[in-house]
């Protein structure tokens, strides 16, 4: 069942490529320049005339939310607003007939986020849906949505579930923003043809386990960890920060990296190992000089690079090289060597990955 691997979460990280096809599967036509989302089709008008979008979730769904609050913004100029489920219950939040609520759930049954979803409905918003697991609880109380369809995530630590989720939020974002023409017809279709290139692009990734494993074994000394990231990549470096808490037990952060001086560069020493999301975009010269002010204190930095850069090698202590993808797509590439780095350091810290200590796969009560 675990398919030869030692953990269900090393197979599900390994089986991305392969979920990722099964999310698109009969949802994208690149040739066609379509994507179909039947929950789109079918909710056309309701969808455009929200006047914003309010995404519910908890833990690294949330972290799918954030992403998705950004792809939306960006391709769709609808507001989104995204809030953890457990808080946004117990608000008595202001919620009407022009909001769409996205409820987005591995398991379909994390009860705060069922609750968001009871109440969001009371107040009369449109919930949409997007779940993993078929016929659960969130589904059948949603609207409308769409399913990821990575297949059973068993590991506690969630890894396939989180770029299904991010998958269906940019084919989301991008049919909602042509519907409503926000994008123009060449962004839509070099988006989507390196969009089906994803699975590709993973396996390149995954190619990378060895050396991400012999990378570990330098890091179980560690303590504390903080990560780092802008734009797209600082739900990254959340969802990084959440898989090490969780299976090595090791206290780590994520922060948008420019908020480093405001605070958190106080922890930096020799001993802080530093994960910067560094690809290249519009913003790669300004974590390129916070990476710099880490290096001045003597912090260890493991940064996430695009292919071909040669200036953070000679800067970082360590660099993982990714394939080079528009900057809305690096989160479904960079967060699968967060994924790896969070399992190697747990297993060479001998726990066990599948069954962190204090945690269910699903939060059934609150
Ligand atoms: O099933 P859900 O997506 O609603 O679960 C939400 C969180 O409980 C879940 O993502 C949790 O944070 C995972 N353990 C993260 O790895």
């Amino acid at each position: 069942e675990k398919g030869g691997y030692p953990h269900f979460m090393i197979k599900e990280i390994m089986d991305q490529p392969a979920c990722m096809m099964d999310c698109m599967r009969g949802r994208i036509n690149v040739e066609a320049s379509n994507i179909v989302l039947s929950a789109i089709i079918d909710n056309k008008d309701k969808l455009l005339s929200a006047r914003r979008f309010i995404i519910v979730a908890c833990g690294t769904s949330w972290h799918a939310g954030l992403i998705g609050k950004h792809l939306i913004e960006s391709f769709c100029r609808i507001p989104v607003e995204v809030e953890y489920a457990s808080e946004f219950r117990y608000r008595n939040p202001v919620v009407s007939e022009d909001d769409v609520v996205i409820a987005i759930s591995q398991s379909g049954e994390t009860a705060d986020t069922l609750a968001a979803v009871e109440l969001a409905k009371q107040k009369g918003a449109f919930i949409y849906g997007i779940c993993n697991a078929i016929g659960a609880s969130i589904p059948r109380a949603t609207h409308t949505g769409s399913y990821i369809h990575v297949g059973p995530e068993i590991g506690v630590a969630s890894t396939k579930a989180f770029t299904g989720q991010v998958a269906v939020l940019t084919m989301l974002a991008l049919t909602l923003a042509r519907e409503k023409g926000t994008i123009d017809e060449d962004t839509f279709r070099t988006v989507l043809k390196e969009f089906s290139r994803i699975p590709e692009q993973m396996q390149q990734v995954l190619a990378l386990n060895d050396k991400i494993a012999e990378l570990s074994k330098i890091f179980t000394y560690a303590h504390n960890f903080i990560y780092l990231g802008r734009g797209y990549s600082y739900p990254v470096a959340l969802e990084g920060a959440l898989k090490l808490k969780e299976i090595s037990y090791i206290h780590a952060e994520g922060y948008p990296a420019a908020e480093m001086k405001h605070g958190p560069i106080a922890l930096i020493d020799a001993e802080m190992p530093v994960v910067v999301l560094a690809t290249k975009n519009r913003l790669y010269e300004k974590v390129l000089s916070n990476v710099q002010e880490i290096k001045a204190r003597k912090g260890r930095v493991i940064a996430l690079i695009t292919e071909g850069d040669t200036v953070m090698p000679g800067i970082a202590d360590f660099c993982i090289e990714l394939p080079d993808l528009p900057e809305c797509l690096t989160p479904l590439i960079s967060t699968l060597p967060l994924q790896l780095l969070a399992y190697h350091i747990a297993v060479c810290k001998g726990l066990d990955v599948d069954q962190p200590r204090n945690l269910a796969k699903s939060v059934t009560v609150e």
